[in-house]
């Protein structure tokens, strides 16, 4: 089986013409379904985009999406709109929504959408000012209230994630899976998180890493240590592969604005 890994390909910046040169490239691999870990557009145009990208590329979608797919929108609206979605269109899996999907005996697919939970790094002496907060609307309002509030709106968002990925990973294991593969969009680990080739600093830190799903997939991994655990995310647009236990490996994707790419062809 052949699985093409996409990240981070903000298809809303590109003109239609752009954007279907890409599909052509996907088709060019010749692969059996799309892993996509986020930030594929922004919240009024992603559905529209992904069915267009399903459209020509006629595989299998496996997605998940990253906080700039709920740019200009509610985080509910958007999440009710990709449940519609994977219940519409036969090829696109929102993998919140799709559950544990088996793609080949004993190699098992699960996502979450995942959230920065600003709990690793030094989040209330950061300098960085994310357009989350300013783009997402559920955001923007704790924002408004102060730092605390939008910290604890990030947490929430977070802490619900995780804990379905939790849910996602028992499934899995109860299935018998001999390798599990997961897509999320926040680098679970701090070590996942590069920036410009180093590990991204403290101010960078709590918007960056997703501490609530590390301390699920560690644990989870290496209480069962004859699976294997491929965690796929993206994010910082820059690549990282960090194993933090034997059977546990995590990879986060490069990525340029303008200029989408298939990731890496996962053959197994
Ligand atoms: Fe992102």
């Amino acid at each position: 089986m052949k699985l093409a890994w996409l990240t981070d390909i903000h298809l809303n910046f590109l003109k239609e013409g752009a954007r279907l040169k890409f599909y052509q490239e996907i088709v060019k691999t010749n692969s059996d379904a799309i892993l996509l870990t986020g930030d594929i557009a922004e919240a009024p145009s992603v559905s529209a985009l992904l069915r267009e990208m399903c459209s020509h590329v006629k595989k299998p979608i496996y997605f998940v999406l990253g906080n700039h797919d709920f740019y200009k929108g509610q985080v509910d609206d958007v999440k009710k709109e990709m449940l519609q979605l994977t219940n519409d269109e036969a090829l696109l899996f929102w993998m919140p929504a799709a559950g544990c999907q088996t793609l080949e005996k004993d190699i098992v697919l699960v996502g979450q959408d995942g959230w920065a939970d600003g709990r690793l790094g030094d989040y209330y002496h950061s300098i960085c000012s994310m357009y989350d907060s300013r783009m997402i609307a559920d955001l923007f309002q704790q924002s408004i209230l102060g730092k605390k509030q939008l910290l604890e709106k990030m947490q929430q968002l977070a802490d619900h994630d995780a804990a379905q990925l939790k849910d996602n990973l028992t499934q899995a294991i109860a299935q018998q899976a001999k390798k599990i593969i997961v897509l999320t969009h926040i680098p679970p680990f701090p070590e996942a998180s590069m920036h410009k080739g180093k590990m991204c600093d403290d101010s960078y830190l709590p918007f960056f890493t997703a501490k609530a799903t590390g301390d699920i997939l560690l644990p989870i991994a290496k209480e069962n240590p004859t699976i294997e655990f491929l965690v796929l995310c993206g994010h910082t647009h820059s690549a990282a592969v960090y194993q933090p236990c034997t059977n546990l490996i995590v990879k986060a994707g490069a990525a340029e604005y303008y200029k989408p790419k298939v990731q890496e062809i996962i053959t197994f």
